[in-house]
């Protein structure tokens, strides 16, 4: 299926263009049963990951002045500290906490895809189908942020904090990926995890009535176009849900690379099951795995 939007470009004989990566249709019901999760470390790789991404997740929230608000409540395990109302969350400050987010979010399915295809090329060896979901995913995170850029304009100082963050972060993932993309895979879920927990309680604030303007905002056209909102909908909160039920999915296919053979596997979302009445891996939201698919139940050995 082909979906046709963003009449943007300064082309006069163009109409619109397309992209040929449809957003699968999420329903309510699986929106609002998207949830925050852990998956618990279980070895040293596992720990490494998720010490690396407590490294990078206090990096951002200290460039983007970020604090969970803690004495909103939400399903995740609180520590109870309150948070006193100067470090509170304003929209300027979740508005700046998104873009930055998402203007990094694409980059490791970028890379991880780009490495398996010269990876491919070089060995002349199948892929299996991993590539195209991993690019896919940059290609999700990069609407995500396009989506924010129709809400807020970044300034130069933003843009040249992009600029450096994407730097530093592409390499990173470019060297660590080489060496053990299964470990990088895991450090994208724990990611995700942090990408779910930060947008549930960006909507908790709103349903709390704390962000009056985002209360009252409509999403933009990009969005109910991409996401195919439907028509009573199409809310700044609900536009929110669906970028959040993105990261969950984010997370269950990072959780369930991570726990594959990298070489021999096959891509478990796009592969046909023997018994397609099973659940297994699938691109939508109808099977929630918020830890991910374990390797003996999708490859079945
Ligand atoms: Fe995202
Ligand atoms: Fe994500």
């Amino acid at each position: 299926m082909i979906k046709e939007f963003f009449p943007e470009p300064d082309a006069p004989n163009i109409k619109k263009t397309k992209t040929a990566w449809a957003h699968p249709i999420y329903t309510y019901e699986q929106m609002e049963a998207v949830e925050v999760a852990h998956r618990q470390a279980k070895n040293w790789p596992d720990y490494a990951a998720i010490g690396t991404m407590r490294v990078f997740r206090w990096g951002m929230d200290f460039a983007t002045g970020y604090r969970h608000d803690h004495s909103q409540s939400t399903d995740h395990a609180l520590d109870g500290k309150k948070v006193q109302p100067k470090t509170a969350m304003t929209e300027r400050k979740w508005l700046i906490r998104c873009l930055f987010l998402e203007s990094v979010a694409g980059v490791p399915g970028m890379v991880a895809g780009m490495l398996r295809h010269l990876h491919s090329m070089r060995r002349m060896k199948r892929d299996n189908g991993w590539i195209e979901l991993l690019i896919e995913e940059s290609y999700n995170e990069r609407m995500h942020l396009l989506t924010f850029m129709k809400i807020s304009e970044p300034g130069p100082f933003m843009r040249f904090m992009v600029l450096g963050a994407q730097g530093v972060f592409f390499n990173f993932m470019f060297v660590a990926y080489l060496f053990s993309p299964a470990t990088c895979h895991r450090f994208v879920g724990y990611l995700e995890e942090e990408a779910v927990l930060t947008y549930t309680r960006l909507i908790a604030d709103i349903d709390a009535g704390k962000l009056p303007m985002f209360q009252k905002m409509v999403a933009p056209d990009i969005a109910v176009d991409y996401w195919s909102m439907p028509e009573g909908h199409r809310s700044m909160r609900d536009m929110l849900l669906y970028i959040r039920a993105d990261e969950s999915k984010h997370r269950e296919v990072n959780h369930t690379l991570g726990n594959l053979d990298q070489k021999n596997d096959p891509n478990p979302y796009a592969s046909q099951y023997k018994d397609e009445s099973v659940p297994h891996p699938v691109k939508d939201i109808e099977y929630q795995k918020p830890t991910g698919w374990e390797r003996k139940d999708v490859i079945g050995s």
